[in-house]
C-alpha cells in the first residue's frame, strides 16, 4: 500500500529525513515524534507534494503523484488561512476536485459528509466557527471524495472532546471498511488503543510496529530525549506525557 525505501529529504541541504524505510497495508498508522522531527515532511512525501532526493516511494504500487486524487488529506492546523472569508460548503466541495462546476450529487455528498461529522452547517463563514468545528469541516473535506487512503496531519489539535470522539468514531468505521489511515499526532493517548502501528520519528525512523513493542522507554528516549516523562498505562503501553518537545 505505502512503501518507502531508504528515503532521504532535505530542505536546501538541511536534512529533514534520512533512511526512512517502512511498509504499511490497510492499517491505521500513527506517526509521532517531537516538533520538527519530520512528520509533516513525511506525509507530504507520501502525498507526492514533495519528492525524495534519494530512495523510493510507492503508494498503491505507483508514484505518489499518480495517486494523489485518491487521497483524502487534512493539513496541519497552522497551514490553513483560518480568517479567509470562505463558506463551509466551499471548503468541503474543494475536497471533490472539480475544476468548473459541481453536480447535484457532489452537493448532496458534501451535505451528507458534513452531517456525518456532526455539523449541520452549509452557508456559514468558516472564520466564524470554533476551532473544533473548523477542524471537523476540514475533516469533512478530506472525506468527501471517499478516499482510498486517508492522511491527517495533527487532526485533533485545538479540538474539543466531542469533536475528537466524532472524528475517531468515523476513522474506526473507515478502518473497518479497509481504508488505510495515516495520522500524525502530537499526543498519542486518544488513539493509542485504535491504531495498528506507530511510526516513531526523529529525522530517522526510530521504531515502526505495534504500539506495545515500538513504544518502549528506550525508543521514546531516543525520539524525545532522555528527560522525557513516560507514562506506562495499565495495559502495558508506554507513551510520553505529552509530545511537546523539539527535535
Ligand atoms: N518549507 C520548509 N523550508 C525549510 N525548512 C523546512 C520547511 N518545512 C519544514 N522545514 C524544517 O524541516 C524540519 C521538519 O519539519 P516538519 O516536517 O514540519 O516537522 P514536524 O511536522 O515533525 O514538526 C524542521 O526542522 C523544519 O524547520
Ligand atoms: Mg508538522
Amino acid at each position: 500500500m505505502i512503501e518507502m525505501k531508504n528515503v532521504y529529504f532535505s530542505y536546501n541541504g538541511k536534512e529533514a529525513l534520512s533512511n526512512i524505510s517502512f511498509k504499511m497495508q490497510e492499517e491505521f498508522v500513527a506517526i509521532m515524534g517531537p516538533n520538527g522531527s519530520g512528520k509533516t515532511t513525511l506525509i507530504k512525501l507520501i502525498m507526492g507534494l514533495l519528492e525524495p532526493e534519494k530512495g523510493e516511494i510507492k503508494v498503491f504500487g505507483e508514484e505518489p503523484k499518480k495517486v494523489m486524487e485518491y487521497i483524502g488529506y487534512m493539513p496541519q492546523r497552522d497551514a490553513i488561512a483560518r480568517h479567509f472569508p470562505i463558506r463551509v460548503r466551499d471548503i468541503v466541495l474543494m475536497g471533490i476536485h472539480k475544476k468548473k462546476f459541481y453536480a447535484r450529487k457532489d452537493i448532496e455528498k458534501a451535505r451528507e459528509t458534513l452531517k456525518a461529522v456532526g455539523l449541520d452547517l452549509w452557508n456559514e463563514l468558516f472564520s466564524e466557527l470554533s476551532g473544533g468545528m473548523q477542524q471537523r469541516v476540514l475533516f469533512a473535506r478530506a472525506l468527501v471524495k471517499e478516499p482510498r487512503l486517508i492522511i491527517l496531519d495533527e487532526p485533533f489539535n485545538a479540538v474539543d472532546l466531542p469533536s475528537r470522539e466524532k472524528m475517531l468514531e468515523i476513522l474506526k468505521e473507515k478502518r473497518k471498511e479497509g481504508i488505510p489511515i495515516v495520522v500524525v499526532v502530537h499526543n498519542i493517548n486518544p488513539i493509542l488503543h485504535e491504531i495498528d502501528k506507530v511510526l516513531l520519528l526523529n529525522r530517522r525512523m526510530i521504531a515502526y510496529g505495534n504500539p506495545k513493542e515500538a513504544l518502549n522507554e528506550q525508543n521514546l528516549k531516543k525520539a524525545y530525549g532522555s528527560d522525557v516523562q513516560i507514562i506506562v498505562c495499565d495495559e502495558g503501553y508506554c507513551h510520553p506525557l505529552i509530545g511537546d518537545t523539539h527535535a
